[in-house]
């Protein structure tokens, strides 16, 4: 697998290449949306997932049909009021989903956003947080299915571990942020107030933005 690369800090790409911003596979997705939503009604009883983004407050719904012998997703559509990049990117993980007979739901929860950019070579780094939505609403819909099939045991708390009690600031709190552009610790505490009524946690907050940066960006 090619490692996706930072070149100048504002481009994340396979090549390191300086001179463009949207490669022709995410300009192909973006014109071409696979799996796109038209037939709402027709999808009534698949799992749904529906999240915002703490980044942009756009908004993105996923709908997966699973075979539920095989746990395999059958189907996978969207519908986003996204921008071009939420488009592309969401269009990109609905075929790696459902391709060669489809993920399982634990297959599907190990994709990474990190996977679908290879696939798509790459994304401006500000617009990472927009391949994150259709990865996050993903998720929900496969709670959804669990709660629907009576397996509450397989229903992940997306709400995240609290890093402060004091703000009860959690691990995803600090994830949105960095993707919305909070690189550093000041950054941060300007925008979530964390540790500075509990400086104990600032060690791990500061090792969270580490791991989210190079997560999202290779920095
Ligand atoms: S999804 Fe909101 S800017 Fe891309």
């Amino acid at each position: 697998m090619t490692n996706t690369s930072s070149s100048d800090g504002d481009i994340v790409s396979r090549s390191g290449e300086q001179s463009w911003f949207y490669s022709d596979v995410v300009k192909d997705h973006f014109f071409n949306p696979r799996n796109f939503m038209q037939d709402e009604a027709a999808y009534a009883d698949a799992a749904m997932g529906l999240v915002g983004s703490p980044a942009c407050g756009d908004a993105m719904k996923v709908w997966i049909k699973v075979d539920p012998a095989t746990e395999k997703i059958s189907d996978c559509r969207w519908k986003t009021f996204g921008c071009g990049s939420a488009i592309a990117s969401t269009s990109m993980m609905s075929v790696m989903v459902t391709e060669n007979g489809g993920m399982t739901l634990d297959e599907a929860r190990k994709l990474r956003p990190q996977d679908i950019l290879e696939r798509l070579g790459g994304l401006p780094s500000r617009k990472i947080h927009c391949s994150v939505l259709g990865d996050k609403a993903l998720r929900a819909a496969i709670n959804d299915w669990y709660r629907r099939n009576n397996r509450l045991d397989k229903v992940e708390d997306e709400r995240g571990r609290i890093i402060d009690p004091e703000t009860n600031v959690t691990d995803k709190d600090i994830e949105h942020a960095v993707l919305d552009g909070a690189d550093t610790l000041e950054k941060l505490q300007a925008k979530l107030k964390v540790g500075v009524g509990h400086p104990e946690c600032l060690p791990e907050v500061e090792q969270l933005i580490r791991f989210y940066k190079e997560k999202y960006f290779g920095l």
